[in-house]
């Protein structure tokens, strides 16, 4: 009897030990990078920015090639731009060449999205987004991992709702390093009520020109049944798990965004979805008159008049390492699967404690006769 309870004791910490570390196995889902990146996504072309009003025209994926707007660098980076070898002098309406990217495979509940970036495109009436929207927006939702504009100088994440009860709850700004600026992510297109729950990065190289100079970082959104959280991590401070490409979320450090299912439903509020690219000029954000003269009035006066000009566009651009989709489960990955050996790995692991659980149990009932 003396041996029963240590082994007891062992045997329940084993368990406790087996249900958080198989819990949390994350699978390769779409692995973009170099000259894979761009075939992962379509190319939106528009002669006219309808959602946003900017000044941009996005090309087709031919004419983007041609014109050098999407490529591969020499050192294996993904280059994403606008246009800035054209002038336009005179000519106030001119719209500048630019990409709406959008992911061919969707995302669903349960994923981890990840970029690694070297270069954000910054400047006065710039407007880069990384962001994921649902086939039917407002109503599937929209999250936003990397967006600013003009020459802010930290990132801002959000979330946008088409559904009535959509917050951020107070309770999250614990488990937050950012700043809430905006609690209600429901919005109301009809009524312009756009802005979303948004929440302010507090590292001052998340975004521009800050973050070029420390050779950019590492974003991050977990969205599953708890909520959605994001991350930056600056060049230095990438978990070591991440770039092995076996994230484990829990060792992180504190989300800067954290957006709990207790006010707002990561399943009715949001649908699958899909991760968008680009990069805009002026328009409903950059361009807005109190945000432009925020940080760009002593450059212009107003947005439009620096469009026409291309050397304002040298640093809109996005250099990307990769970009990546983790899923739980495999259920929830719409592509083809460069993460099934990751997922035998998993089944193996498990099936091996199983025994050493059986084997272990067997010895307790030896020991107890
Ligand atoms: C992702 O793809 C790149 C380029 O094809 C490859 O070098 C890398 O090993 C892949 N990473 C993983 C974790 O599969
Ligand atoms: C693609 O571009 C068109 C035209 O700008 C726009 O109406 C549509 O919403 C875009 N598609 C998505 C999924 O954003
Ligand atoms: C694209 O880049 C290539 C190689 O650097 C260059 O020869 C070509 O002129 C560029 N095309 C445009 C439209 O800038
Ligand atoms: C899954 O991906 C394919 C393209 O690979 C696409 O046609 C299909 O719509 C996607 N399905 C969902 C549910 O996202
Ligand atoms: C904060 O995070 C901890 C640890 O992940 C979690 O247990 C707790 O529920 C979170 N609280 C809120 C309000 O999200
Ligand atoms: C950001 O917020 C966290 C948590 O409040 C704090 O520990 C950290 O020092 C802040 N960082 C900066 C750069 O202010
Ligand atoms: C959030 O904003 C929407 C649109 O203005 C409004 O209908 C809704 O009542 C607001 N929700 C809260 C909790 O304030
Ligand atoms: C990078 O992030 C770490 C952890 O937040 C911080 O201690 C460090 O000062 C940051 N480095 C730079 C260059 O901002
Ligand atoms: C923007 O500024 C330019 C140059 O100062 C000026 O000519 C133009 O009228 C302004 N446009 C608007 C809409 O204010
Ligand atoms: C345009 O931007 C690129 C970086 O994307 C830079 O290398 C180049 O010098 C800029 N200017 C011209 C005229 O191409």
């Amino acid at each position: 009897m003396v041996m029963t309870t240590p082994s007891l004791a062992l045997i329940l910490q084993f368990l406790i030990h087996l249900t958080t570390t198989s819990a949390q196995t994350y699978t390769l889902s779409q692995n973009l990078s170099g000259s894979n990146f761009l075939s992962g996504f379509k190319y939106n072309e528009s002669l006219i920015d309808y959602n946003n009003f900017g000044n941009v025209h996005f090309l087709s994926q031919s004419d983007a090639v041609s014109n050098n707007l999407t490529y591969v660098d020499t050192n294996g980076h993904v280059i994403i731009k606008v246009d800035n070898t054209t002038d336009a002098n005179g000519d106030t309406t001119f719209g500048r060449n630019s990409v709406y990217l959008e992911s061919n495979n969707a995302m669903t509940i349960g994923s981890l999205l990840v970029l690694d970036a070297v270069h954000i495109p910054y400047g006065c009436s710039v407007w880069p987004s990384l962001f994921t929207q649902g086939q039917d927006w407002p109503t599937n939702g929209e999250i936003d991992l990397v967006e600013n504009v003009n020459l802010a100088t930290t990132n801002q994440y959000s979330l946008h709702a088409g559904s009535s009860s959509c917050v951020q709850s107070s309770s999250a700004t614990s488990n937050q390093t950012g700043t809430t600026t905006s609690t209600n992510c429901t919005v109301v297109p009809s009524e312009d009520e756009n802005t979303g729950c948004v929440v302010e990065d507090n590292q001052s190289n998340s975004f521009g020109a800050g973050f070029a100079e420390n050779n950019g970082g590492v974003y991050a959104v977990l969205w599953d049944d708890s909520g959605i959280a994001m991350w930056f991590f600056n060049r230095s401070s990438i978990p070591s798990d991440l770039s092995s490409a076996e994230p484990d979320p829990s060792s992180w450090s504190t989300a800067s965004a954290w957006y709990p299912a207790s006010g707002c439903s990561p399943t009715s509020a949001f649908g699958a979805q899909t991760i968008t690219l680009y990069i805009d000029i002026c328009g409903a954000f950059a361009g807005d008159t109190t945000v432009f003269d925020e940080t760009c009035s002593s450059v212009a006066s107003n947005c439009t008049s620096l469009v026409q000009t291309a050397s304002n566009y040298d640093n809109a651009y996005w250099e990307i390492n990769y970009l990546r989709v983790f899923t739980t489960g495999s259920s929830s990955t719409n592509s083809s699967s460069s993460g099934s050996s990751n997922n035998a790995y998993a089944a193996s692991v498990f099936s091996s404690s199983l025994f050493l659980v059986v084997a272990m149990i067997s010895l307790m009932s030896f020991t107890i006769l």
